[in-house]
């Protein structure tokens, strides 16, 4: 899991280097985890690459809640912002890249036809916080592992392009930027999903926010794992957690209780779901 420590001169450093490499590419792929279109996106992208062509990339949508991804992307598409549902780990999804980007650029690759030029490669780079799947990305577009990033801010090495085909070039690392720290239910989301590391906030606050979020979206991924009726799922959160735990075999030790929760969050074993809630967000 990505260890994260932000401070102003990472962020301004970040920002540089990602402005620097940006007159180099046609084209931004900002990745962002499905499960959080809100949250996982960088507070300050829209200045960082102003007028760039961007395409949303809606990541880990194998993960989502697909009635969510869906709203989310007429979200987008409302704004004016292509997005696209990704899973970075498989073929056919990540094969709509390169036709969406050629839509994106039709009228500036269309003007370099006419001017005589040849057809080119669209350059490309992929940018996101940590964790939202940029290597995993970069490494199956090219068939091997080729992308070993750390987690340093901005793109770290030289320039350097990796091919796919005669139709796109990238960034051979992927631009890394920072979360939103601020708001503290952004917080909570980027650690249950792992995008930060969850010794930064309790883990019972984190269990206890999950159960709130699940009892209320998701209660069938509850009372399926936990074996839990509906009127232990109207009981206080914090009663609702000890009982999970007690039925783990954890007597009274919440934190491991509160631990499990967020691990089988994590692997999947409650279901799909999205934190960043459509509705929230479309008013
Ligand atoms: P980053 O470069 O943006 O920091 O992210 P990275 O590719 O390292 O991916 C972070 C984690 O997310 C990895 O899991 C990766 O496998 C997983 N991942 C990336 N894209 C997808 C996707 O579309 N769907 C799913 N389900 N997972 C995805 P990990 O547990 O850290 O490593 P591992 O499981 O690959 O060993």
């Amino acid at each position: 899991m990505a260890t994260i420590q932000w401070f102003p001169g990472h962020m301004a450093k970040a920002k540089r280097q990602v402005a620097e490499k940006l007159r180099f590419v046609d084209i931004v792929f900002e990745l962002v985890d499905a499960r959080l279109p809100y949250s996982s996106r960088n507070p300050m992208l829209d200045e960082i690459i102003q007028q760039k062509p961007r395409i949303i990339l809606l990541n880990k949508t194998d993960l989502a809640d697909p009635v969510q991804t869906k709203q989310w992307l007429t979200y987008f598409e409302a704004r004016g912002q292509l997005a696209l549902a990704l899973n970075a780990k498989d073929d056919k999804s990540v094969k709509q890249i390169v036709p969406a980007a050629k839509r994106v650029l039709a009228a500036k690759l269309a003007r370099e036809k006419e001017k005589g030029l040849r057809e080119r490669a669209i350059r490309a780079m992929v940018l996101g916080i940590p964790n939202v799947g940029k290597s995993t990305l970069l490494n199956h577009l090219a068939g091997k592992k080729i992308a070993t990033t750390g987690n340093k801010p901005g793109v770290t090495k030289g320039q350097q392009w990796l091919r796919f085909g005669s139709q796109l070039e990238l960034l051979d690392t992927p631009g890394i930027l920072w979360p939103k720290f601020e708001d503290p239910a952004v917080g909570k989301k980027l650690a249950l999903t792992g995008a930060i590391k969850d010794d930064l906030l309790h883990l019972d606050d984190l269990a206890l926010y999950e159960l709130e979020v699940f009892r209320q979206f998701y209660p069938a991924g509850l009372e399926e794992r936990y074996q839990l009726s509906a009127e232990d799922l109207s009981l206080e959160l914090p009663e609702l957690l000890l009982l999970i735990t007690k039925k783990r075999g954890f007597k009274d030790d919440y934190e491991r209780g509160s631990e499990l929760l967020i691990n089988e969050l994590r692997q999947g074993k409650l279901g799909r779901f999205t934190l960043d809630r459509f509705e929230e967000f479309s008013e």
